[in-house]
């Protein structure tokens, strides 16, 4: 099955070409980061426009990357949802039109199940079943992943995602967007034992996360500081990630020793996070547990996850009408199994 993929759920327009037998064969990105920058954050409206702008030459690049002709693809994915709804319809529209000129099925792909099949990518990739950690921008999600299409989600942010969190304390220290690397990046050289942070919901024995107190509490910190102390910003941006991370891995162990997995996928955005990594490790591996990470490459959006995706599931199943149909609220638990 050689799959066509898109991606278009947010601020990432990217095209991918993935081939059952031969892996991924292509992967052309867009970023509109730089669109974006200016306000601080994604403006949706500008976002869809930029999709459109985007879309065509990705796939030319992306086909002539891999030396691939229209007429050999066997099926096209794209990202359904969830996500921002003006952004999708834009990928929607493309990829149902021309899958439908070529006479080819077209299915619309789960945006969180795409981030943990990116795993699948790599040379060693997990079996099945795994507790996967899905941490992006718009999700916290623990879940208990049996097989491909089928989830229990475990534990889920109750306020922000974890992404949020970090795209909001990086404007609150002046670092601008997106967040979650430039925190990372100054949290290198600074104390995270300075300040006291909160850890919320970590004595709850339910999966609950929550991450708005943990910004209120940066927020207040930040009030009180010397807007040119720059070790002060660095020892609340490792403090916050520390605390960030500890709920994210408590948990985690708490579920993984609930379901008796004894594997763990991290994927999402957030999942390019090295301190989160190297704390995975720690913390997992004594406890004989199995961490797969997508390449970073694909934690972030990208295409390569959702032809991967439609790999597995176009030859089972595809969109059936020719009506245009996206979904900005899509429950990861409603999917079906894949045979
Ligand atoms: O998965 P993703 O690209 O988009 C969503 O589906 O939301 O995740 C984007 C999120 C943003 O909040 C971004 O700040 C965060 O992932 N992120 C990071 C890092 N790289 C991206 N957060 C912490 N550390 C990073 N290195
Ligand atoms: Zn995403």
């Amino acid at each position: 099955m050689l799959c066509l993929g898109f991606e278009s759920s947010c601020d990432e327009t990217a095209v991918a070409l993935y081939d059952t037998h031969r892996g991924l064969l292509s992967h052309q990105i867009f970023s509109q980061v730089d669109l974006h920058a200016v306000y601080g954050g994604v403006v949706p409206e500008l976002a869809a426009r930029d999709h459109v702008q985007r879309m065509l030459p990705l796939l030319k690049a992306s086909l002539s990357e891999s030396h691939i002709n229209l007429n050999e693809i066997d099926g096209v994915a794209y990202t359904k949802g969830p996500g921002l709804v003006g952004a999708l319809l834009v990928g929607a529209v493309f990829a149902k039109t021309l899958a439908w000129s070529l006479d080819i099925p077209a299915l619309g792909i789960h945006h969180l199940e795409a981030h943990l099949m990116a795993a699948q990518l790599d040379e060693r990739p997990p079996t099945y079943p795994y507790l996967g950690v899905l941490v992006s921008g718009g999700h916290s999600l623990i879940i208990a992943v049996e097989s491909m299409g089928s989830y229990r989600i475990l534990g889920q942010s109750v306020d922000d995602a974890v992404g949020e969190a970090f795209d909001k304390v990086a404007k609150l220290l002046g670092l601008g967007y997106p967040g979650g690397p430039a925190v990372e990046r100054i949290a290198k050289s600074g104390h995270a034992a300075r300040f006291d942070m909160p850890r919320p919901m970590i004595h709850q024995k339910n999966g609950d996360l929550s991450f708005s107190g943990l910004k209120t509490h940066v927020m207040q910190l930040v009030a009180q500081l010397d807007p040119d102390d720059q070790q002060a910003k660095a020892d609340i941006a490792a403090g916050f990630q520390a605390a960030a991370i500890d709920c994210l891995l408590i948990k985690s162990k708490r579920a993984l020793s609930l379901t008796g997995y004894s594997s763990v996928v991290i994927a999402g955005g957030v999942s390019a996070n090295q301190a989160l990594r190297q704390a995975c490790l720690e913390h997992f591996g004594p406890m004989g547990i199995d961490i797969f990470f997508p390449k970073l490459q694909w934690c972030t959006d990208n295409a390569a996850m959702v032809a991967i995706t439609g790999s597995f599931r176009l030859p089972n199943e595809y969109d059936v009408d020719a009506d245009i149909q996206v979904l900005p609220r899509w429950p990861l638990e409603s999917l079906s199994a894949v045979p």
